[in-house]
């Protein structure tokens, strides 16, 4: 009989990828080798199962899934947005469990109600320009950067954020506070459009598989 095909994952690297580990451990999938902190190796195998897993950069996930060279992904809510590939997004994991919002300091409140033309800074610009012109109709100024995003407004950069919140610590240390919330976040699936449905008995299966221990 012809050898099952290799299922492939992307796991974003990070918390986010220790924890999909220690679920999948839960449903009888392991993969001892990726655990060792020390390896540089890329691929991992389970011969057994017929699974490979890799890390990858998170914003690269989505893209990794929407070609296929990963039959299913696990990423952020926020990367899922912010990346719009042609993907299933098909189940939360419940965990990685944050808020993507507009912060500033007290003062930027105002500014924000009245509709002035405001900067806005970001790691996330197609979320922040979706979330402006497409729900508020409000037109601002997106300023992309890349980490550290609490900055801008305390520097003079841009008036608000758009950012994620999680215990809302770093926003309270800096003097800032959350005016708008955007939307909730978490670790979600994705799976390839055509693995789908050409493997749909073992997506199925897993998919069912983790729904029993989340
Ligand atoms: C994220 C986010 C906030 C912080 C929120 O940054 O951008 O800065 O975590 O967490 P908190 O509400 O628990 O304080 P991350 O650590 O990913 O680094 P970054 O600055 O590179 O975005």
């Amino acid at each position: 009989m012809e050898e099952k095909r290799y299922l492939t994952f992307a796991l974003g690297k990070g918390r986010l990828a220790k924890k999909t580990l220690q679920l999948f451990e839960k449903i009888g999938i392991t993969c001892e080798e990726i655990k060792d902190p020390d390896t540089r190796k890329l691929i991992f195998v389970n011969e057994e199962l017929r699974l490979r897993f890799f890390l990858a950069k998170g914003p690269d996930v989505p893209t990794y899934v929407e070609y296929g060279a990963a039959d299913i992904g696990i990423v952020g809510k926020d990367t899922i947005l912010e990346e719009g590939r042609n993907i299933y997004e098909v189940l939360d994991l419940g965990f990685g469990k944050c808020r993507m919002c507009i912060c500033g300091p007290e003062s930027a409140r105002d500014l924000l109600q009245h509709h002035e033309q405001i900067r806005v800074a970001t790691k996330y610009p197609h979320i922040a320009k979706d979330y402006f012109y497409n729900k508020k109709h409000q037109t601002v100024e997106i300023i992309k950067l890349n980490g550290s995003i609490e900055l801008a407004p305390i520097v003079g950069l841009s008036e608000v954020i758009c950012d994620i919140v999680e215990t809302g610590t770093t926003l309270r240390e800096n003097g800032l506070t959350v005016l708008e919330e955007v939307c909730p976040l978490s670790a979600r699936v994705v799976v390839n459009q055509v693995s789908m449905k050409m493997e749909n008995e073992r997506i199925t299966q897993l998919i069912r598989d983790l729904k029993t221990v989340i």
